[in-house]
């Protein structure tokens, strides 16, 4: 049976207002929470049994999931108290494993999309007889991430976190967030203070001879940490760009929730959903966005690549473009908001209030 680790306690700060009342790996995504895609992939891959490492807003996780059997999964909450960082986290977890010293161990980060093929993963972990293997992809701009450079064998060669050199930057290749463990490698974390796994397990394992693994696959991957790439995330599995079973429909150009009312007249497209409860009214034009349960878009707003809080309102003839709307927020009519701009929860903008000017 194979086991899995999935980190889900960080604070989320770089999606807020979105994670101000729900923890990252809880708000929704094609219609479920994001964890749910999560949860549905390891399954298909062979997961049976996935401890969840919550931390921040921890209370949230087991009211939805329970103990994992409506999706088929044995499901265990280990909380921090405080929070110890992606290596603590993945210790503090490890307490709920019942795999054996030699048994693989997969570890997800809790904010990564990808159709990576996880059996693969796996396979070639028990292949290099390695110590931990790295689930690696390659991106154009590599400055943002952990650079991972391996030999022709695979081997890795060394960690270069977020660099910032332009003789640091040695390889396209990134550390992308998923892991398989020697299940007897993460008892040697040390225990009960925080430990960062991208900065200090790997590294160090390294230094003292371990076997690292890089595995280069290049399905789809995306990094859910910032607002336009969660709503594109959302959007590319409503149409089906990457696969989830744990979509609640068929794939398409939109996904509306039962219970939400989309009024004659009103346009849906670029893999939009539409939240349970949620009002888009006549004329209104919704493209590659999120609105969430309880939201309403009015009449001949155009709302583009955004994401609607749940709750929230957007006035009529409103335009936004690249925007959060935070939960309970009440944008009025006749504004314009662009490029990253996010609303708080709970405030009131005006009608007529904002414009935008690219100059
Ligand atoms: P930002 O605050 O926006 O950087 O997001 P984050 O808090 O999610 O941090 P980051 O993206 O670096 O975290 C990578 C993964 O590890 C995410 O799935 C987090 O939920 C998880 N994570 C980060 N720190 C902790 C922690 O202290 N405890 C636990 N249990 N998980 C963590």
């Amino acid at each position: 049976m194979t086991e899995a680790v999935l980190l889900v306690g960080g604070k989320g700060t770089r999606l807020q207002p979105l994670t101000i009342n729900t923890p990252k790996p809880m708000v929704p995504a094609a219609g479920v929470p994001f964890l749910a895609h999560q949860l549905a992939r390891a399954r298909a891959a062979g997961v049976r049994h996935v401890v969840l490492a919550t931390c921040y807003l921890a209370e949230v996780f087991e009211p939805y999931f329970g103990d994992g059997s409506a999706h088929g999964l044995r499901l265990t909450y280990v909380t921090e108290d405080e929070p110890l960082g992606t290596g603590g986290a993945i210790r503090a977890a490890s307490d709920a494993l019942g795999a054996a010293p030699g048994d693989p161990v997969l570890v997800f980060n809790g904010d990564i999309l990808t159709g990576l093929d996880i059996r693969r993963l796996l396979h070639r972990h028990e292949q290099a007889q390695a110590d931990v293997t790295l689930h690696l992809t390659r991106v154009a701009d590599p400055r943002a991430f952990g650079l991972v450079p391996t030999d022709a064998d695979g081997r890795v060669l060394a960690f270069t976190e977020k660099p910032g050199r332009p003789e640091e930057i040695v390889t396209d290749q990134i550390n992308a967030g998923c892991y398989v463990f020697r299940r007897e490698v993460i008892d040697t974390i040390p225990a009960g203070r925080p430990v960062s796994v991208e900065r200090e397990t790997f590294p160090g394992l390294l230094a003292g001879g371990a076997r690292l693994h890089g595995v280069v696959d290049t399905a789809y991957w995306l990094d859910l940490g910032r607002p336009a790439s969660f709503v594109q995330a959302s959007a590319d599995l409503v149409r089906g760009i990457v696969r989830s079973p744990a979509v609640p429909g068929e794939t398409g150009e939109h996904l509306v929730l039962p219970g939400a009312h989309v009024e004659p007249g009103a346009r849906l497209g670029g893999g939009t959903v539409v939240g349970a409860g949620a009002h888009v009214a006549a004329g209104a034009e919704v493209e590659g966005s999120v609105v969430l349960d309880g939201a309403r878009v009015e009449a001949d707003a155009r709302v583009r690549a955004s994401m609607v809080g749940a709750g929230a309102r957007v006035g009529a003839r409103t335009v936004l473009d690249g925007v959060v709307i935070g939960d309970h927020s009440d944008v009025g009519a006749d504004n314009e908001l662009r490029e990253g701009a996010r609303v708080w929860c709970g405030m009131s903008i005006p009608d007529a209030a904002i414009r935008f000017s690219a100059v």
